[in-house]
């Protein structure tokens, strides 16, 4: 059996409101069955009534939130990239990732934000592109993570062919925490390695918690009861196979992001779902001790927190703007006096939202590991820490040089001005970077991903009414300098046509040449180039 504490042997106990805390995000590669997942998380764990198919379909839905689409398909309350609800003793803090390739900054982003990360593969696709990415992301940042292998109710592939292409492709060690029985037509679920039962899928009722039958092992012939003899005899030879050839569950392996235990579902007939749940419970990480020049760890007294997301507009009636913090360390209560480190200024947090069951709550309390959003005029960027008066600079949260410029150009000329203020709100939210060149107008857009320029344009016309076209930009590459300031002055001076700011006025040398970059780090030795740029203090 694993090691069931909460905590790793080498740090102290935490406080029993930090330790039950658990936080992740769920990557998948689209289709995979996320939204199917999420929803099923949300109503065992009582934040919504009632499940059902997820409709919408197609690239829109996933260039914003899938809870922000889940909420418009289903008329749920979710609107949030957090929801927290309670499952078996433990708070769990979801925290969304956005579908979509294109929006990688913004995911690698997010999961600066959670603890572990739940990698959910198609049974019959195995490792897709999407997937084999994000896990890279993930392991960056050495999260633990538990997979899930989904649509078993459908022709899969064979079980240890999965598990091979786990292992090879994403250089993880994979332990079984279920094998399934049967697969597609055929399937009638799983037995529990970890806890020696038998699990048995109920087709018909989705919505139905899967039976479990309590056996004393394998040889068990109460076993006969429930599985036709020929599924029998192959789950038999396929477990022993299994303990053979693979690595045993273990836990300290798993949360140093070296092995991932694997359960095999079905999301949509509710199946294995609550054995994953309680994986996470048991032995997924308490919320992790954050960088910040030193580790800030969640048991100190003193509350901590950084900005990782920032929504605008969420209720385009109101231009409100939501700032998703992660809290590093402490226990907060609503009307605190933070320092908000960027600015050297006291904000007192007197409206904290905590997406709690069915609704966006105003919170009286939250703890480490937890993410609050606040809500603000656009003080708050990403990457700000608060903090009660240490001047901490959280690390790890890097904004990326876009791969992708375009000059933005208002549909109406008389409207520029409010297109600057729209973009510099984009900016600000990290949709986009914007950047204004030194010499003539207008403003250069860069993005990581194309389908990035369709959303922002159809974002701007529909939260600020103004037609925007993205035109062609005569540069293909931009670069954040650094340097001692003179430094940094000279080289923008000697070349003004190349130079731009971004939405914090910090330089940034633009270029359509590669040969451009090289020469500079040739030829310019006291200032440095840049392709990501950790947030200012
Ligand atoms: P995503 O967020 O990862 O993109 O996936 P999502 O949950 O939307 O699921 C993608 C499709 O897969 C959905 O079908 C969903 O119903 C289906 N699905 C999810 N889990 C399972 C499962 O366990 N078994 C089976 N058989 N299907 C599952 P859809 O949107 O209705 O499309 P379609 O089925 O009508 O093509």
């Amino acid at each position: 059996m694993p090691d069931t504490a909460p905590q790793p042997s080498n740090r102290p106990p935490l406080p029993p409101e930090i330790a039950r805390r658990r936080t992740f995000a769920i990557i998948s590669h689209p289709d995979a069955g996320k939204t199917t997942l999420t929803e099923k998380f949300l109503l065992y764990g009582g934040a919504i009534q009632m499940a059902g198919q997820v409709r919408a379909k197609g690239e829109a839905r996933r260039t914003r939130s899938d809870f922000m689409q889940m909420e418009k398909d289903r008329g749920i309350s979710v609107s949030a990239s957090a929801m927290s609800f309670d499952y078996d003793g433990h708070r769990f803090n979801l925290v969304d990732t956005p579908g979509h390739s294109d929006f990688s900054e913004d995911t690698y982003r997010t999961l600066t934000a959670v603890d572990a990360a739940i990698m959910v593969i198609d049974g019959a696709k195995g490792v897709e592109s999407q997937t084999r990415k994000l896990f890279e992301v993930c392991r960056l940042r050495d999260l633990p993570i538990l997979t899930f292998c989904n649509k078993m109710d459908r022709e899969a592939r064979d079980t240890f062919e999965i598990i091979d292409e786990i292992q090879e492709n994403l250089a993880i060690d994979v332990a079984p925490a279920s094998w399934p029985i049967g697969q597609g037509a055929e399937f009638l679920g799983c037995y529990d390695l970890i806890h020696d039962r038998l699990e048995l899928m109920d087709r018909a009722d989705r919505n139905r918690v899967a039976q479990t039958v309590r056996l004393d092992g394998l040889d068990d012939p109460r076993m006969a009861d429930h599985i036709p003899p020929r599924l029998l005899e192959q789950l038999r030879e396929e477990v022993e196979m299994a303990r053979g050839l693979l690595p045993a569950f273990d836990r300290q392996s798993f949360l140093e992001g070296h092995l991932t235990p694997i359960w095999f579902g079905s999301a949509i007939n509710s199946f294995g779902v609550r054995e994953l749940m309680e994986g996470i419970a048991e032995y997924g990480p308490p919320p992790q001790p954050q960088r910040a020049g030193r580790e800030v760890a969640p048991e100190e007294t003193p509350v901590t927190g950084f900005v990782f997301k920032v929504q605008a507009n969420m209720d385009p009636k109101h231009r409100d703007r939501v700032a998703f913090v992660r809290l590093a360390s402490g226990h907060f209560q609503r009307g605190m006096k933070m320092l908000h480190v960027r600015s050297g200024k006291q904000m007192t947090i007197s409206a904290p939202v905590l997406f709690l069951a069915a609704d966006r709550e105003v919170t009286e309390e939250a703890w480490a590991g937890d993410i609050i959003g606040i809500p603000n005029h656009g003080q708050l960027r990403i990457g700000d820490a608060l903090t009660e008066g240490e001047p901490l600079r959280f690390t790890g949260i890097p904004a990326f040089a876009p791969e992708l410029l375009r000059t933005a150009r208002a549909g109406d000329p008389m409207k520029a001005k409010h297109l600057e203020k729209a973009l510099m709100q984009f900016a600000e939210e990290g949709a986009a970077r914007v950047f204004k060149p030194a010499i003539g107008s207008g403003f250069i857009v860069g993005v990581v991903g194309a389908l990035q320029f369709d959303v922002l344009a159809s974002r701007i016309e529909l939260e600020y009414g103004l037609p925007v076209r993205f035109e062609g930009s005569q540069f293909t590459s931009a670069r954040w300098v650094s340097g001692e300031r003179t430094a940094v002055e000279a080289f923008a001076g000697a070349n003004r046509g190349h130079m731009a700011t971004d939405h914090d006025g910090d330089p940034v040398y633009l270029t359509r040449l590669q040969w451009d970059i090289d020469r500079v780090a040739r030829d310019h030795p006291e200032v440095r180039l840049s392709a990501t740029k950790e947030p200012a203090v």
